[in-house]
């Protein structure tokens, strides 16, 4: 009786390891929604500024049903190949797990099959480089079940272009450290003089 169970926990553990361990694959994700992003056009964007204004949906030209395991939409910001080129740490896989193409998250959302907008103010810490946006559609499991792109397949097409905030707003950051220090000393001082009116007055 006892062996059996054994077993039984044994190989049920190790189908659990197997089935994390193998993991997604980007290229056995079916692109079964569609993201679309908006922003000025024509410029480059500034981080900490400007925005960029995501919408996606299911294709309905999918079987309906097709979506009805997705529970989770997240949207991410990726590196075009030419921004990933001689960065193995943005190295593009096709294992999803070890994916550093998308590193930057838009949003997360609740899965629904349309009427998904979501405005974000590009991050100040998003690094210059070529980009588009990715949307993975995940299940209850929290693992990737479909996507879609607002580049093509060979992410070539479409992109857009942020610039950093490094180089921008030096004088500016410089100018906020100097207040807040500022602010810490005059904060010091007023709590040094309450206390020696305190003294005194007693
Ligand atoms: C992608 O679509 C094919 C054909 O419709 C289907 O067999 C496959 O399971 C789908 N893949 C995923 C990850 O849903
Ligand atoms: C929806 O999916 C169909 C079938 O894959 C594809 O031909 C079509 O271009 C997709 N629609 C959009 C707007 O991407
Ligand atoms: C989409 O959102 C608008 C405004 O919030 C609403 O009027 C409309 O009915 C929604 N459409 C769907 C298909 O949910």
């Amino acid at each position: 009786m006892e062996a059996p169970a054994g077993f039984l926990v044994v190989s049920l553990l190790l189908s659990c390891f197997v089935a994390t361990s193998y993991g997604v694959y980007f290229s056995s994700l079916n692109q079964t929604l569609i993201v679309t992003a908006t922003f000025t056009q024509g410029k480059v964007l500034k981080a900490g500024e400007d925005q960029i204004t995501v919408s996606w949906r299911f294709n309905q030209t999918y079987r309906a049903g097709t979506d009805s395991d997705y529970k989770t939409v997240k949207v991410k910001l990726c590196y075009a190949p030419i921004s990933q080129k001689d960065r193995s740490w943005r190295k593009t896989e096709d294992r999803l797990k070890k994916d550093k193409t998308c590193p930057h998250k838009i949003v997360a959302r609740p899965y629904t099959a349309s009427n998904n907008t979501f405005t974000w103010t590009v991050e100040k810490d998003i690094p210059s480089g070529v980009y588009f946006v990715r949307a993975y559609a995940l299940n209850a499991h929290e693992q990737e079940v479909a996507y879609a792109q607002t580049t093509n397949v060979q992410k070539d097409k479409n992109l857009f272009q942020i610039q950093a905030i490094t180089g921008r707003h030096v004088s500016l950051d410089i100018a906020s450290v100097c207040f807040s220090a500022f602010s810490i000393v005059s904060l010091a001082g007023f709590f040094y003089m309450e206390k020696r009116k305190g003294k005194s007055s007693q």
